[in-house]
């Protein structure tokens, strides 16, 4: 329920970079007709660059202080129908974590240290990962990430091995069950 008392039927992605937030995102978006947020591109149109150039001029902690105020305009905004798709790192604020379970379903995408490696070593737009030792950097990562992953969500997913029609098919029957009994 939102502070309205009206029952808010929202499903939020979170997980590690590489686990496909985006596409699953869109794969709800297109199965559901909801509306869809992707709490980085909100970030770079607010800020009008692009995260690598935040990152690099304003540094991290910047980064941080701009996602947590677009997930609290979210909650603001009171959004319903819709799939909200978020960074990485976006469970590392705990009021972060709080807004995320208040705006719906949250579906923690997971996926091994070595899958997430393969999955984003070809792409440089992630900073984080831009280092010598992307493999160190994301075994350490997802280490001190993954009891806030699991403390946030209400579904976890392990996306190796299935394709966005089968993690699609999971979250929405999982989701329905979730909000069907929210009604009751
Ligand atoms: C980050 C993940 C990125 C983006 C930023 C930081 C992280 O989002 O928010 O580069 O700290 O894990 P994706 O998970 O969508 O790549």
């Amino acid at each position: 329920m939102n502070q309205t008392g009206t029952q808010v039927q929202n499903i939020i992605l979170i997980g590690f970079m590489g686990c496909g937030k985006s596409t699953i995102g869109r794969e709800l978006k297109r199965v559901l007709g909801f509306a869809l947020v992707d709490t980085d591109a909100e970030i770079e149109a607010r800020a009008d660059c692009k995260i690598t150039e935040i990152f690099a001029s304003l540094g991290e902690v910047k980064f941080r202080d701009l996602e947590a105020a677009v997930i609290a305009d979210l909650l603001e905004k009171n959004p319903s129908s819709t799939v909200i798709s978020t960074g990485g790192g976006a469970i590392l604020r705990e009021e972060n974590r709080e807004i995320l379970r208040k705006l719906g379903y949250v579906v923690w995408l997971r996926a091994s240290p070595e899958t997430i490696y393969q999955r984003t070593k070809k792409n440089h737009e992630r900073p984080i990962l831009q280092t010598d030792n992307p493999r160190a950097v994301i075994a350490d990562l997802l280490e001190k990430r993954t009891p806030l992953y699991r403390e946030c969500a209400h579904l976890v997913i392990d996306v190796a091995g299935l394709n966005r029609t089968e993690i699609a098919a999971g979250i929405l029957e999982s989701a329905h069950y979730y909000f069907s009994q929210q009604q009751s």
